[in-house]
């Protein structure tokens, strides 16, 4: 049977991979694309959108959506992605205009509409935070959502506590992490060492010789260059797109557990940490009251902590060379 996926993202060069995984995949209808401020203005990150779409002949509904945290002023990352989101290669603007629905709207409509459905987001959680706390029926409308975003390992790409989708809006990242939603996190760490994109997997990918193949490769040229200023390792490391086969294929997560998960909004130093409670310690009596919301709902979220990178990268493979890694 078919599974209903919304995405929710910032547009960015690795959200666009992702979403491209998704439009190409048999065995998913995605029902709305909303975007979200992050990477890049949200009137940017649309255009990526919509760009990307096109790429794929997908129709799917477009709708743009909170140009800012809560609240918080908007901080990007156009040093990792480029100031057009893409890698400033000068692509040219799709033809199709973004919906006039709201993504908030959006989201609203299409969760009560597809209950059960499977919300993939790859930006920070602002528009789906909206959404809950404008519309709670979402909340057990929602059958899973796969976020990408957190360190859970402690290991950040803007602070040493934090990652970006989190950090950007952690008041957004806490309602949703708290909600009670069926929740993966699929954390920052997934992406690193050998899962990123190396030397002969981007020829292998180009040698696909599709312009969809050369978009995935071209759009990252410059975060590929960031990452390897920002950790000093070489290639290209897809963040969304690590946790769109995940939520394509759930099996290419190897380990994972269930925890309390709660985000850290007060402090300067730890901004958007994901603190997960690994050891059942927000149970204690002394934690009582900071934990009890998470406990007394049994408010848990799925980690997850391996993945299986040959099917990482054979699942990216198959989807741009046109057959579903899923049926061989
Ligand atoms: C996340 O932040 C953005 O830069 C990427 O698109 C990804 O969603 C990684 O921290
Ligand atoms: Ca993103």
């Amino acid at each position: 049977m078919t599974r209903t996926l919304l995405i929710d993202t910032d547009g960015g060069s690795d959200d666009v991979v992702a979403l491209i995984m998704a439009l190409r995949s048999s065995d998913v209808r995605v029902s709305a694309i909303t975007v979200v401020a992050g990477n890049i203005p949200v009137e940017q990150a649309t255009r990526n959108v919509l760009c990307a779409a096109e790429l794929c002949g997908a129709q799917t509904p477009v709708c743009a959506g909170a140009e800012r945290p809560l609240l918080r002023e908007l901080v990007t990352a156009q040093w990792f992605h480029g100031k057009d989101g893409l890698g400033d290669h000068g692509y040219a603007p799709a033809s199709r205009q973004a919906d006039s629905r709201h993504a908030v709207d959006a989201i609203i409509e299409t969760v009560l509409l597809n209950p059960g459905i499977e919300v993939v987001t790859l930006g920070p959680l602002t528009n789906l935070a909206l959404a809950m706390s404008r519309e709670p029926r979402i909340i057990n409308a929602i059958g899973r959502c796969v976020v990408m975003g957190g360190a859970p390992c402690c290991e950040g790409n803007v602070t040493p506590a934090a990652e970006f989708n989190i950090w950007v809006d952690p008041e957004a990242a806490k309602i949703v992490f708290r909600a009670g939603l069926p929740l993966e996190m699929v954390g920052w760490h997934l992406c690193r060492g050998s899962a990123a994109l190396n030397q002969e997997d981007i020829s292998k990918i180009l040698a696909l010789g599709t312009p969809v193949a050369e978009f995935v490769i071209h759009s990252n040229s410059l975060a590929a260059d960031a990452y390897h200023a920002q950790t000093g390792d070489y290639g290209i490391s897809l963040p969304d797109p690590v946790a769109m086969a995940i939520a394509l294929q759930p099996e290419l997560c190897t380990a994972s557990s269930m925890h309390y998960v709660d985000v850290e909004t007060m402090s300067d130093l730890t901004r958007g940490m994901t603190v997960v409670d690994r050891l059942v310690v927000a149970e204690d009596e002394r934690n009582r009251g900071l934990w009890e919301w998470a406990w007394k709902g049994q408010v848990r979220t799925r980690v997850c902590w391996t993945l299986d990178v040959t099917g990482w990268k054979a699942a990216l493979y198959a989807l741009l060379h046109g057959q579903d890694s899923a049926h061989g």
